[in-house]
């Protein structure tokens, strides 16, 4: 008998604040169980988040060959942590895909935060079935991103450090957090914007702009006064991004696993 095929995943999205999880049906990239958040510990160490991580999947009480995606909000280079701005610096330099893997004992697979969000909204979301070129900006402590074009996502762009005409970074400059931080108006954030976005339209042309993160629900008081030549909408999958992106890659990246076997 034909064995009954299951697309389901588990994804985990790791940020500065809360570590949160559920199961997605891959076919809908709905969850099938409640989310699950649990708080980032304060020194956000390897082991503390490896051991929640854990807490969180063993919740869900589904097979162990039900693969993890992990979205994780730094650059994955061949499954490490080469740098990180906005998590402990203990991570910097720690193979995440083995310590979770180790942790989990399923296939695991860690990719960058935006990434996860990127391809989620290129797959299910805003960019549902784009062909074109995507820039996806996600909007919170830093300033994330995600490449994508024809359905390909270029991982670990990084677009948030890019240094401005102005000679500051990008996220140092434009992110949510400093717009809390400085407390500026819509308006002045709106303006520093209008540079980050001036300055990546210059450098890649997209057909589509997605704003995600937190504040890309109240688009409405700021993208207006933003003027580019491809439009800049706000994210759909909103919070599950994180979760629905890492979990489809996993599934992805485990049916891949399967075949070279
Ligand atoms: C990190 C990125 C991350 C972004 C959003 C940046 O500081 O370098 O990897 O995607 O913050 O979390």
């Amino acid at each position: 008998m034909k064995k009954k095929f299951r697309r389901i995943a588990i994804g985990i999205d790791i940020g500065g604040s809360g570590i949160k999880g559920a199961p997605v049906d891959l076919k809908t990239g709905m969850f099938i169980d409640d989310r699950i958040r649990i708080a980032t510990p304060p020194d956000a160490s390897p082991d503390a988040i490896a051991d929640i991580v854990k807490e969180i999947v063993d919740s869900f009480d589904l097979p162990d060959d039900v693969p993890v995606g992990i979205s994780f909000p730094a650059p994955i280079l061949r499954g490490t942590v080469p740098t990180i701005a906005n998590l402990s610096q203990q991570w910097a330099g720690v193979h995440a895909n083995e310590l979770f893997f180790k942790k989990l004992k399923r296939p695991v697979t860690v990719l960058n935060d935006a990434d996860a969000a990127g391809y989620a909204e290129v797959h299910y979301g805003a960019a549902h079935a784009n062909p074109g070129t995507i820039l996806v900006l996600t909007l919170g402590t830093g300033i994330g991103s995600a490449l994508v074009s024809a359905g390909v996502l270029v991982p670990n762009t990084e677009l948030g450090h890019i240094i401005l005409p102005r000679g500051i970074e990008a996220e140092k400059y434009a992110s949510s957090g400093v717009f809390e931080r400085e407390d500026l108006s819509f308006e002045e954030w709106a303006q520093r914007l209008q540079e980050v976005f001036t300055y990546l339209e210059k450098l890649f042309s997209p057909n589509l702009f997605i704003i995600g993160g937190g504040i890309s629900k109240k688009y409405k008081k700021y993208v207006p006064m933003i003027d580019t030549n491809a439009p800049i909408i706000p994210a759909e999958l909103r919070n599950g991004a994180g979760i629905v992106g890492a979990a489809l890659m996993a599934y992805q990246d485990d049916k891949k696993a399967g075949k070279k076997k």
